[in-house]
């Protein structure tokens, strides 16, 4: 079967498609994903490094505003603990993730441990950042101490939704140029959005993974809203797609997302694993070749709550490993151990 995904309206036909339409779908998608990136499925340790926030999005559990979040940041040595625990089980790379924060304290110690974790890796680890919006000025500095990869989610490519998301002073347009900003100064850059919002429209996400392909980014990383009870979205609730409807919307996105963008890295989301025990097996399986194991201190987890049921709260890091270890291997994939796994997308682009 031809599966064209040119149009918003043929994008849409496909991700409302169910039963043996949506089987075919995931597999043309997986045999896209073989053909390309191939099996191995890339591992970054994830450091949610502190949850403090200056942003107040209206979905977020850690947003500013909610003042049941026990706030902190970890040490220079907590986090470098993680990060050697990464280097030395062959982990690859490490995604550095927290609120929002601009001030020089802060820009001045992501840059201290971008350059400690270069040196103490031999330049060996491949550092991703996912840090929000920040100066052109700081993203240089942090590329300059050896970060590789951005991750900023746009959340909506639909300017009036993203409207409905956050704070009359969050703007999207500043959103857009931090990723050009990205984008000049040579990271890898990736982005995502939320699927199943209270009032987002199937076209919209279709919408988004054609923006996505007109962005030309590396790499995406998206995965379902999931309800924050202390958040003000909690009150729309009742305009949210079931958590059934969520997930195969988001299987099915992922699927056109990986025939859309056959050489992108796709990371399989923490988010679709709390919806579903089977999620991260289906997306790997489908679509993603990366994946992203909690290396936050395990005493902290608890305290980096975006949305409810978020899973790997309790987990070692040893036992992080071991999971994401069996998850590969019943998706059939390979772990890429002591293997950065570098968007081949960027790879190809870079080298015309
Ligand atoms: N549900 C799902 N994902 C969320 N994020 C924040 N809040 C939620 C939620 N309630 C995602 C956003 C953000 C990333 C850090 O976490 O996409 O960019
Ligand atoms: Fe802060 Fe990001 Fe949450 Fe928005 S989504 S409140 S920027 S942590």
């Amino acid at each position: 079967m031809k599966i064209c995904l040119e149009t918003i309206e043929e994008i849409s036909r496909w991700l409302r498609a169910t039963g043996k339409e949506a089987e075919e779908l995931r597999r043309q998608a997986h045999e896209t994903k073989l053909r390309t990136v191939g099996g191995k499925v890339y591992l970054r340790g994830l450091i949610e490094f502190s949850n403090i926030c200056r942003k107040n999005c209206f979905y977020c559990g850690i947003r500013c505003g909610n003042a049941a979040v026990n706030r902190y940041t970890l040490s220079r040595q907590e986090v470098l603990s993680s990060a050697r625990f990464a280097c030395r089980e062959g982990f690859g790379s490490v995604v550095i993730q927290a609120g929002e924060r601009s001030d020089e304290a802060f820009v001045s110690e992501i840059e201290a441990l971008v350059e400690a974790m270069m040196q103490e890796s031999h330049g060996q680890l491949g550092i991703t950042l996912s840090l929000g919006e920040q100066t052109p000025r700081t993203y240089a500095r942090w590329k300059k101490a050896g970060a590789l990869r951005y991750l900023l989610r746009i959340e909506t490519s639909d300017a009036g939704l993203y409207a409905g998301l956050h704070p009359s002073d969050h703007s999207f347009h500043q959103r857009l140029s931090c990723i050009s900003s990205l984008r000049e100064l040579g990271y890898q850059v990736g982005s995502g959005i939320m699927i199943g919002l209270p009032g987002q429209s199937v076209e919209q996400v279709a919408a988004d993974l054609l923006f996505f392909k007109a962005m030309d980014l590396d790499m995406v990383g998206m995965g379902p809203y999931i309800e924050h009870r202390q958040t003000p979205l909690w009150a729309q609730r009742h305009k949210v797609p079931s958590l059934q409807e969520r997930y195969d919307l988001s299987l099915n996105a992922w699927a056109v997302l990986r025939l859309l963008m056959p050489d992108i890295n796709i990371a399989a989301s923490t988010a679709i694993g709390s919806i579903s025990p089977k999620g991260r097996q289906e997306v790997l399986y489908t679509a993603a070749n990366v994946i992203m194991p909690n290396l936050t201190p395990y005493t902290r987890r608890k305290e980096y709550f975006l949305y409810e049921n978020k899973i790997c709260l309790k987990e070692s890091h040893e036992d992080s490993k071991a999971n994401i270890e069996r998850l590969i291997l019943e998706a059939g994939g390979e772990p890429g151990y002591f293997e950065q796994g570098n968007s081949l997308h960027f790879f190809y682009k870079t080298q015309k």
